[in-house]
């Protein structure tokens, strides 16, 4: 699959292992989850640019960096929330966005019920931020939404990726690239992802 990156290694597969089990409690699941956003945030920082900006060391004056672009993170609520914290360690100069989308369970077409972006979209790198793109119609619907607002750099980040989901969403915005740890097989014929983990949402916060 084309803009398509599967960041793989042992220590995601382990931390996979725990988010699929469902007899994993709240706090290793969380835990677990945290890791590999770590993970993703990493490898997604490799496409930022950087510009130099002279830094003074104890001993000499020399060249560094600082990030070329306004880093912008939008957790598609609620279970997006899930992977804020990890991505704002390694990136504490982001701002955050936050988009409500809830999936109807019988039609599986997403459903928004709030927004809220920084300014100047246009110029930023846009990170969508939600554990699992099932479908793919909640997250192509949240990067619409920020192409209107003028986001025309963006990237989508996703622990568990359908096949399905990732053909929609090259389908509807084939300039976004997409960074998952893992694709699946395919989804059910209730919208949820096989092997997959179950409801991000629910286990995350405890709602089963
Ligand atoms: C889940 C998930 C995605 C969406 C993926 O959220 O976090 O946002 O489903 O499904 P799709 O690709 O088929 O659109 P859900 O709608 O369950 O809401 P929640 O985060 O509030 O639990
Ligand atoms: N949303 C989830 O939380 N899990 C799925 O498998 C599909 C959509």
């Amino acid at each position: 699959m084309k803009n398509l990156t599967i960041i793989d290694s042992p220590l995601i597969r382990r931390d996979m292992t725990y988010l699929r089990d469902k007899e994993t409690k709240e706090y290793q699941f969380r835990l677990a989850l945290r890791r590999i956003a770590y993970c993703l945030a990493i490898e997604i920082g490799k496409e930022f640019q950087l510009s130099e900006r002279e830094v003074v060391t104890p001993l000499e004056t020399t060249t560094g960096h600082r990030l070329k672009q306004q880093i912008v993170l939008v957790p598609v609520l609620r279970a997006g929330l899930s992977l804020v914290n990890s991505f704002i360690e390694m990136i504490p100069e982001a701002k955050v966005g936050h988009i409500g989308i809830q999936r109807d369970e019988q039609t599986l077409q997403p459903v928004d019920y709030y927004y809220k972006t920084p300014k100047n979209l246009d110029v930023s790198k846009v990170i969508i931020l939600d554990p699992m793109l099932a479908t793919g119609g909640s997250a192509s619907a949240a990067a619409a939404f920020l192409k209107k607002r003028g986001a025309n750099d963006i990237i989508m980040a996703c622990l568990i990726a359908a096949p399905e989901g990732v053909r929609k969403l090259q389908n509807d915005h084939p300039e976004i690239p997409v960074f998952t740890a893992q694709l699946d097989r395919q989804l059910n014929e209730n919208g949820y992802i096989l092997p997959g983990l179950g409801d991000a949402g629910d286990r995350t916060f405890g709602t089963l």
